[in-house]
């Protein structure tokens, strides 16, 4: 870094990646954040204090003020379900994500014990789930309506030496005889679905009298508020079409299908997100419901 920093493409060079992370951290710290130790890049506050000893403070805050404004006002580009996750596949198990952070936790406690049982993970995506419970014991059938997010299910599952049965297929037609599975875990997929009841259907279908559904989403009080299942990259924010159901009609749709619902939580925003969302976001949004996670049992025949 030396004078030519001042030259005319300011602008443009303090919006490169790692000059909008050293300014991120110089905002912070003029906010009076103490505890940085979170960050992975330590020395980016080495770098945001040499860009502070650069500039002068009306250089500074321009180019606060063009990071910004290309953070929060980049194009956003909407998105179908089938090309936005083609997309974000390339990147989707390098990102970190704060609703996996809040809800994956949450959805192992309910799911418990997997080893021994057939499970079915519905829209298994990159199989993150399915990955998990097959090193866990269970056999395990994913499903998923994007083959380029399954292409990465199936290179995690041959290089972890795993057996998966992974299939292109959609969560309304699960291509299963009745009756196959003892749990079907069906993780952030069903804000892509506009009415849940024949996917619930589908799911009691599948399932063994007495077995149980598990189903984290994206909780509907985010979409009411304006958040959107998105990804991020340099040229734009990319929007997947998401469908609003109330937190009622999971529960609806579940009791329709004979389903007994045991557990339902709301894992709000906290601790847990932290390095993740900024610690401003972190106190701005904490206690606001991120995902829902919901936990069923299939009644027995009389
Ligand atoms: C946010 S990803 C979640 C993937 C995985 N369950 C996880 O939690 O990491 C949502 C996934 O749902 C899949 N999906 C959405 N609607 C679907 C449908 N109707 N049938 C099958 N898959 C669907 C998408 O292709 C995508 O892989």
């Amino acid at each position: 870094m030396d004078a030519n920093l001042m030259d005319t493409n300011l602008v443009e060079r303090l919006t490169d990646g790692i000059f909008s992370k050293a300014l991120q951290v110089r905002r912070m710290i003029q906010r009076g954040a103490t505890d940085l130790m979170h960050l992975p890049l330590a020395e980016i506050v080495a770098l945001s204090e040499r860009v502070e000893a650069l500039l002068t403070p009306q250089q500074l805050a321009e180019g606060l003020e063009t990071v910004g404004r290309q953070r929060w006002h980049k194009p956003t580009v909407e998105m179908s379900v089938r090309d936005g996750y083609a997309e974000w596949s390339k990147q989707y198990d390098e990102e970190p994500n704060p609703l996996i952070a809040l809800e994956e936790p949450v959805v192992l406690e309910l799911v418990g014990d997997v080893e021994g049982k057939d499970v079915l993970d519905a829209a298994c995506g990159t199989g993150r789930y399915a990955l998990l419970f097959a090193g866990a014991g269970a056999r395990v059938c994913g499903v998923d309506g994007s083959e380029e997010m399954l292409t990465h299910a199936r290179k995690k599952t041959a290089d972890g030496d795993l057996t998966l049965d992974l299939r292109n297929a959609d969560l309304h037609t699960l291509p299963f005889e009745d009756e196959s599975f003892d749990l079907v875990l069906s993780a952030l997929a069903l804000c892509h679905v506009p009415d849940l009841s024949p996917v619930m259907a589908e799911f009691a279908r599948v399932l063994r009298p007495g077995g149980r559904v598990v189903i984290s989403d994206f909780h509907p009080f985010c979409l009411l508020i304006g958040w959107r299942t998105c990804f991020d990259r340099p040229e734009a924010r990319y929007w997947i079409e998401n469908h609003f159901n109330l937190t009622e009609e999971y529960v609806r749709s579940l009791l329709a299908s004979d389903f007994e619902v045991t557990d339902l939580r709301e894992s709000v925003v906290d601790e847990r997100v932290a390095g993740i969302l900024s610690d401003h976001d972190i106190e701005r949004f904490r206690g606001w419901p991120a995902a829902l996670v919901v936990a069923a049992t299939l009644k027995e025949g009389e």
